[in-house]
């Protein structure tokens, strides 16, 4: 089997742990692309010569030629200003734009058979217009959100019940913005529901609080991060996500992830990138998982769905 390549597009915070995440795990061959002249070729320099330690074999390449990029398998978009205390994602949209612009314009020339993953803020127009600019069909062009947005909410419910983070399965759906769905009805504790278990510890009420609460602090954890840091947001977390779904795709493996995903239809929303369950495999998204909402989940959705509408149709 020939050896798979990944590309990254924008060499920093993120940019760099997906290409450390990469080569732990060789994935294939990194490229790793900057507009800044020596960042990447510095960052994946330090990578690379710590191979002997941590005993992985792969190319890594930083640079600032689209050329590098030719003959990607995956290709990660980071490109893009992250947030800074007390802005919303929704707050980058300008600049951010623009740099998407450029990105997609390179993918498209440089590697049009790519499947290409969106992680530059906010995160669904930054997808759609990606998508608009490639021109690539929409299983090929996708947003990292959901995996990161559910990951925090179980790690809360884990935190909560004093289990292993292992043993917890949770999902979000929506826009990755303050609108986003935690889905609580199918939160489980290796298959036992969530709700019912805060029901035994803390009584029907007060189980419905703390259940709230976790729902809560899920659609404000990027800002949480955001708050601690003040120079930035989130990107161990970020990285580690969309290299779940890199991984998904590269290795064929049909895994089930909530994924932004180009919706013509699914839960009642028609040509818009939304975050849904999705099985990821070698031809991107090869399948959309639907499956009734209750009304109290499907009234979320569709306000979510709605604050992501706005959202893009204010880049126009
Ligand atoms: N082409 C390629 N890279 C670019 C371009 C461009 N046109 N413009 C800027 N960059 C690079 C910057 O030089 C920088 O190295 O994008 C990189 C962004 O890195 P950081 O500022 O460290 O941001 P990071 O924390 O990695 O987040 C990147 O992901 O989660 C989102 O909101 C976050 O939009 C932000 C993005």
């Amino acid at each position: 089997m020939a050896r798979k390549k990944i590309s990254l597009i924008g060499g920093g915070q993120i940019g760099g742990v997906l290409a450390q995440l990469c080569a732990l795990r060789e994935l294939g061959d990194v490229v790793l692309f900057d507009i800044v002249e020596g960042l990447p070729q510095g960052k994946m320099l330090d990578i690379a010569e710590v191979g002997p330690v941590d005993r992985y074999d792969v190319n890594l390449k930083g640079t600032n030629s689209y050329e590098d990029i030719k003959g990607s398998d995956v290709v990660i978009v980071t490109a893009g200003l992250p947030r800074k205390p007390g802005m919303s994602r929704d707050d980058l949209i300008e600049v951010n734009s623009k740099i998407m612009t450029s990105v997609a314009e390179g993918i498209k020339a440089y590697a049009p058979e790519s499947i290409i993953i969106v992680i530059s803020n906010p995160l669904d127009a930054m997808v759609t217009l990606c998508q608009k600019i490639t021109g690539f069909p929409y299983n090929r062009v996708i947003g990292q959100a959901g995996v990161l947005d559910s990951a925090r909410f179980a790690s809360f419910i884990a935190w909560e019940l004093g289990v292993s983070v292992k043993d917890v399965t949770a999902m979000t759906l929506g826009g990755h913005g303050d609108d986003m769905v935690p889905l609580v009805r199918y939160a489980s504790v290796n298959g036992i529901p969530v709700t019912e278990l805060l029901e035994q510890k803390y009584g029907a009420e007060k189980g419905k609080e703390v259940m709230a609460a976790m729902v809560k602090r899920t659609r404000g954890a990027g800002g949480e991060v955001v708050a601690l840091l003040k120079t930035g947001s989130a990107f161990y977390s970020p990285a580690s996500a969309a290299i779940s779904m890199a991984e998904a795709i590269l290795k064929d493996q049909k895994r089930v992830l909530p994924t932004c995903c180009f919706l013509q239809g699914e839960f009642g929303v028609n040509g818009f990138y939304v975050g849904v369950p999705a099985v990821l495999g070698e031809k991107g998204v090869e399948n959309i998982i639907q499956f009734k909402l209750d009304a109290e989940e499907q009234a979320m959705m569709d306000k979510s769905v709605a604050a992501v509408k706005e959202l893009v149709g204010s880049m126009k």
